[in-house]
C-alpha cells in the first residue's frame, strides 16, 4: 500500500472495533497477492520451512492439543499433519470461520469465532498465534496475552523478529515486525526459534520466527 493510502487506511481504522477492522479487511480482500486470504505469509510457498519444523515440533513436545490463534483460512496449516491431535482454529471473522467449517471440519478439528484478545479460551498444551500481533496495537497485544496465560495453557509459539531492535506502537489493522523479547513485552529468551526462511519479497524481514515460550514464564 502507498504511503499516503496507507495513512488514510490508519484514519479510518483509528476509532473502529477489532472485529470491524479484521472483518472489513476480509471483505474487501485487502490482503491480496497470494493463494491465502490470510496474505502472502500465509502461502504455501512462503510456510514451506515452518510446515516442516511445527510438524516436528509438535511430535518433540507431545503436543495433543492445539489452539490456532488467529487461524486465518487454515490455507497452509492444511498441509500440517495434525494426525489426531485436537486442533481449534479461532478468528474474529466468523464468515471466515463459517468457510472454514464447511470445508475442514472433522471429528479432531473444530473452528470457532471468537476474539482471543477477550473471549475465554480452552486449556490446551499450546496456543499458536502466528501473523496476527504484528497488526495489533500494543494495548491489543497486550490484552491478547494475558488472555492467552488466563487459559491456562502450557506453551506459547508466536511470532517475533528475533533481531529487530526497536518496537513501535501501530493502529489495529495496520502492520510492522515486533520483537518480543523488547519493551514493552520484554518477553525471556525463547526455548526455540523457528526460523521461517522468508523468502522473494519477504526476505527483508529475514529474522521473522516462530518463538517458543512457557506462558508461565512471560510476566506481563
Ligand atoms: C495475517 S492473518 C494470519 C492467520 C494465520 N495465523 C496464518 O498464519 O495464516 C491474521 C488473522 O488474525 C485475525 N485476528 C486479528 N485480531 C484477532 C482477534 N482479536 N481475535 C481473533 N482473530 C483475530 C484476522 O481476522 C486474520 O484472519
Amino acid at each position: 500500500m502507498r504511503p499516503f493510502k496507507k495513512l488514510i487506511q490508519r484514519l479510518k481504522d483509528k476509532n473502529k472495533s477489532i472485529a470491524r477492522v479484521f472483518n472489513d479487511i476480509y471483505h474487501s480482500r485487502r490482503w491480496t497477492g497470494s493463494d491465502s486470504i490470510s496474505g502472502t505469509g500465509s502461502g504455501l510457498a512462503q510456510t514451506v520451512a515452518l510446515r516442516r519444523e511445527l510438524s516436528a515440533l509438535l511430535k518433540r513436545l507431545n503436543i495433543k492439543s492445539l489452539l490456532d490463534a488467529p487461524c486465518g483460512d487454515f490455507h497452509w496449516m492444511k498441509e500440517v499433519d495434525l494426525g489426531t491431535r485436537c486442533y481449534t482454529g479461532i478468528d474474529i471473522v466468523s464468515d471466515l470461520i463459517v468457510e472454514n467449517q464447511k470445508k475442514y471440519n472433522n471429528e479432531y478439528r473444530k473452528f470457532i469465532s471468537f476474539d482471543i484478545s477477550r473471549d475465554p479460551l480452552p486449556q490446551v498444551d499450546m496456543i499458536l498465534c502466528r501473523d496476527c500481533f504484528v497488526h495489533l496495537s500494543f494495548k491489543n497485544i497486550i490484552a491478547t496475552i494475558k488472555n492467552f496465560k488466563r487459559s491456562g495453557s502450557k506453551h506459547l509459539l508466536t511470532t517475533t523478529f528475533h533481531k529487530w531492535t526497536k518496537n513501535a506502537d501501530i493502529v489495529t489493522g495496520g502492520w510492522r515486525p515486533i520483537n518480543l523479547q523488547l519493551r514493552p513485552f520484554s518477553f525471556p529468551d525463547p526455548i526455540q526459534i523457528i526460523d521461517e526462511q522468508c523468502s522473494g519479497a519477504e526476505r527483508q524481514y529475514w529474522d521473522k520466527s516462530l518463538g517458543l515460550w512457557k506462558l508461565e514464564d512471560i510476566q506481563i
